[in-house]
C-alpha cells in the first residue's frame, strides 16, 4: 500500500484494456502510464490513447519504471511480458487465466515470481465465489462442478457445431461433460472460467465441467457447485456485457479495477 500514485502498465489494447483505461482516467492514486502492444501497433494505439487517456504511452515492452503490471492480452503476452516483469520483481495481475490450463506456464510463472521476490495475482474475472472456493480448499473439497450455459449462437465456431445443429435445437443440449483440462483444451474460449474455478479449487483433473447450448436463455450463465468439509455452495452468475462494449464482460473489467484499487487502498476486500 502506498500514499503515492501507483504507476501501472497494462498489457493489451483490446476490449478489457480500453474499458479499464476509460474508468481510471483522472484516478487519484492509480495512473496507467504505459500500454504494451505488439511493435507494429504502437503508432495506431498511441493515436487511440490520445483520445482515451492522455499521458499514457504505447510501448512494445514493460518499461523499467512499472510498479505494477496488469495483463489483459492473452497466452503469448504472459510468456513475452509477464514472466520477464516478474523476474525483475514487478508484481503482475493476470486476467487470461485460461492460459494457465497449461501446467508448464503455471510453473514458469511461479519460478519467475520466486526469482523476482514478488507475486503473480490471478484475477477472478467473470466468475464469483473464488474467495469461498479457495478458502474451502484449505479444509478439503470433495467435489467442484462448473456448468457453462450459452445461447446456441454463442457456441458458433467451436466443436459444438459437430455435436448438434446450433441453429435448430429447441431444448438445452449438453455439448461436453469432461474434466476441466479437456474442456479448456477443446473449448479455449470458455477456458477462463473453467481454469479459474479449477485453480482455486480441485485442479484441472478433478473439476467436472459441463457445457450446454441453451435456446431458452439470452445471456451466458455460469454455475459453480462445491462440496467439502466447509459445507457446500451453489453459485449462479448471469453476467452482463459492458453497456458501451458488448464484447467485454462487465465483471471481468470490474475485477481488474478491484485488484488495482486494492493495491492503493488502506483497506482491502
Ligand atoms: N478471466 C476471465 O474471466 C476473462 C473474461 C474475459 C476475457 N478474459 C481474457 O482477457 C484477455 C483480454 O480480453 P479482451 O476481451 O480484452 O480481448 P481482445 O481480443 O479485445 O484484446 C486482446 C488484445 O491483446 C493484444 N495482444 C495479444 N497478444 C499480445 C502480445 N503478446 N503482446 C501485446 N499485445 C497482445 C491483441 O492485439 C488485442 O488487442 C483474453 O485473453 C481473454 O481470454 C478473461
Amino acid at each position: 500500500m502506498t500514499n503515492c500514485t501507483l504507476n501501472v502498465t497494462l498489457i493489451g489494447d483490446g476490449a478489457i484494456a480500453k474499458a479499464i483505461l476509460e474508468r481510471l482516467t483522472n484516478h487519484a492514486k492509480l495512473r496507467i502510464t504505459h500500454v504494451v502492444v505488439r511493435a507494429e501497433k504502437i503508432a495506431m494505439t498511441q493515436a487511440e490513447l490520445e483520445k482515451i487517456s492522455k499521458g499514457c504511452t504505447a510501448v512494445s515492452h514493460v518499461p523499467e519504471s512499472a510498479a505494477l503490471v496488469l495483463e489483459c492480452a492473452g497466452h503469448s503476452a504472459i510468456h513475452e511480458h509477464v514472466i520477464p516483469a516478474l523476474e525483475r520483481g514487478v508484481p503482475c495481475g493476470i486476467v487470461s487465466i485460461g492460459a494457465l490450463s497449461d501446467e508448464a506456464l503455471v510453473e514458469a510463472l511461479s519460478r519467475a515470481a520466486s526469482q523476482g521476490g514478488t507475486q503473480v495475482h490471478l484475477l477472478s474475472g467473470a466468475i464469483g465465489a473464488i474467495d469461498a472456493l479457495a478458502s474451502a480448499k484449505l479444509a478439503g473439497l470433495d467435489s467442484v462442478t462448473y456448468t457453462g450455459r450459452k445461447p446456441p449462437l454463442g457456441w458458433k465456431g467451436s466443436p459444438a457445431e459437430d455435436v448438434c445443429d446450433l441453429s435448430a435445437i429447441t431444448q438445452p443440449t449438453i455439448l461436453l461433460r469432461a474434466k476441466a483440462r479437456e474442456a479448456s483444451h477443446l473449448y479455449p474460449k470458455n477456458a477462463n472460467v473453467a481454469a479459474t474455478v479449477s485453480l482455486a479449487g480441485l485442479g484441472l483433473d478433478h473439476t467436472e465441467v459441463t457445457l450446454i447450448a441453451d435456446p431458452t436463455i439470452t445471456e451466458n450463465i455460469h454455475e459453480v457447485e462445491a462440496h467439502g468439509a466447509f459445507g457446500s455452495f451453489k453459485l449462479e452468475m448471469r453476467g452482463k456485457p459492458l453497456p458501451d462494449n458488448p464484447k467485454t464482460s462487465m465483471l471481468t473489467v470490474l475485477s481488474a479495477l478491484r485488484f488495482l484499487e486494492n493495491q492503493t487502498s488502506p483497506i482491502t476486500i
